[in-house]
């Protein structure tokens, strides 16, 4: 059975140009691209995209990191989509990351990490609504 994730590259993925290379793993893994927008996104939307860590400490920094350049929304398509794109992204932190994950061939800080993907059905549901209404 097929399912949907939101892929986001960060606004670090676009300025260091590895869109491509990105969405070239993506394609390369057997995932079909259903929708795709290059976006400043609005500092509300990154705030309820970003809702689960309101409280934390690094939660302006996260904020102010999405929003401070554009970035590549993507909503990717395949059986378990989700797992399969986080297999693709890496760990969080990029350090413990395994090289040949995005996260582990092109990052070294947690929150400079290139790539976000959904973590659940019921997030991957919440952010596509709120990244493509249209496509939801
Ligand atoms: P992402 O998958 O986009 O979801 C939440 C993001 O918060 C995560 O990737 C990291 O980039 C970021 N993050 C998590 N922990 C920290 C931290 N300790 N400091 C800064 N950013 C963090």
């Amino acid at each position: 059975m097929s399912e949907r994730t939101l892929v986001l590259v960060k606004p670090d993925g676009v300025r260091r140009a590895i869109v491509g290379e990105v969405i070239s793993r993506i394609e390369r893994k057997g995932l079909k691209l259903v929708a795709l927008e290059l976006k400043n996104l609005p500092r509300e939307t990154a705030e309820s995209h970003y809702a689960e860590h309101s409280g934390k400490p690094f939660f302006g920094e996260l904020v102010d990191f999405i929003t401070g350049g554009p970035l590549v929304a993507l909503v990717v398509e395949g059986p378990r989509a989700i797992e399969a794109f986080r297999a693709l992204a890496g760990a969080t932190d990029p350090v413990k990351a395994a090289p040949g994950t995005i996260r582990g061939d092109f990052a070294l800080e947690i929150g400079e990490n290139i790539v976000h993907g959904s973590d659940s059905p019921e997030s991957a549901e919440r952010e596509i609504k709120l990244f493509f209404p249209e496509v939801a």
